[in-house]
């Protein structure tokens, strides 16, 4: 493991639980292998743009245009972060039951045909195999139980996202309760520290 890739979303700042996490699974994972490389890419501080009508093409097909040009020069700078990483932690708040749209941006700056998946006889071929996932879930809600469960869109779409480039070794680490008040956040992020303790001894390996 020379080289962890981070991907924060969260727009809260210094309050936001998902970064607080996110920095503890990289100080766990810099203990178990002092000398990873640690690429950071803020998509809460500096969100990359949405795909629009003048830009698409240059991620789905072939670029013609400065922006559709400038959209691939995107693409290309941010699936090379995610080739260069062994192991990527992405910190992913629950934002209306899924993620970020600043998330879901990146997802669309990064699924590219040909790139990092291809269609092979008719079955999806993922082109990003072998990377380790720990992916950090701050919820304000409980969801993992209960009458909840099935509004979570988040999870199962970060897994479909993330497997369908190959990423197939995902952990998900969930800091739920966040907005039932201080003790059960408190909790959340005791809980969740542990969970990220051993993930990182597995993803340092
Ligand atoms: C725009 C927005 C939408 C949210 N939607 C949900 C939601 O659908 N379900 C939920 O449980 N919490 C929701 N929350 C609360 C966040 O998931 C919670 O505050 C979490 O801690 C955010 O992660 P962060 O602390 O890393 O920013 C939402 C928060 C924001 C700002």
């Amino acid at each position: 493991m020379n080289h962890i890739l981070v991907i924060n979303s969260s727009l809260s700042g210094e309050a936001s639980v998902s970064r607080i996490l996110v920095e503890d699974a990289v100080r766990r994972l810099l203990e178990v292998n002092p000398g990873a490389v640690v690429t950071y890419r803020d998509l809460g501080d500096a969100p990359i743009p949405h795909l629009t009508s003048a830009t698409v093409a240059g991620i789905r097909a072939v670029a013609g245009t400065q922006a559709e040009l400038a959209a691939q020069a995107l693409s290309d700078e941010l699936i090379a972060e995610l080739q260069a990483a062994d192991v990527v932690v992405i910190g992913a708040p629950m934002y209306n039951f899924s993620i970020p749209t600043s998330l879901r941006a990146w997802f669309d700056h990064v699924l590219r045909p040909r790139v990092t998946f291809a269609y092979n006889e008719g079955s999806v071929q993922g082109l990003l195999p072998g990377k380790r996932v720990i992916v950090i879930e701050s919820r304000g809600g409980l969801y993992s139980e209960g009458p909840t469960k099935g509004m979570d869109f988040q999870e199962p779409y970060l897994k479909t996202l993330l497997g369908f480039v190959g990423m197939t070794d995902v952990t998900f680490i969930h800091a739920e309760k966040i907005g039932f008040g201080p003790e059960a956040r408190e909790l959340a992020l005791a809980t969740a520290k542990s969970r990220i303790a051993e993930a990182a001894m597995g993803a340092g390996r």
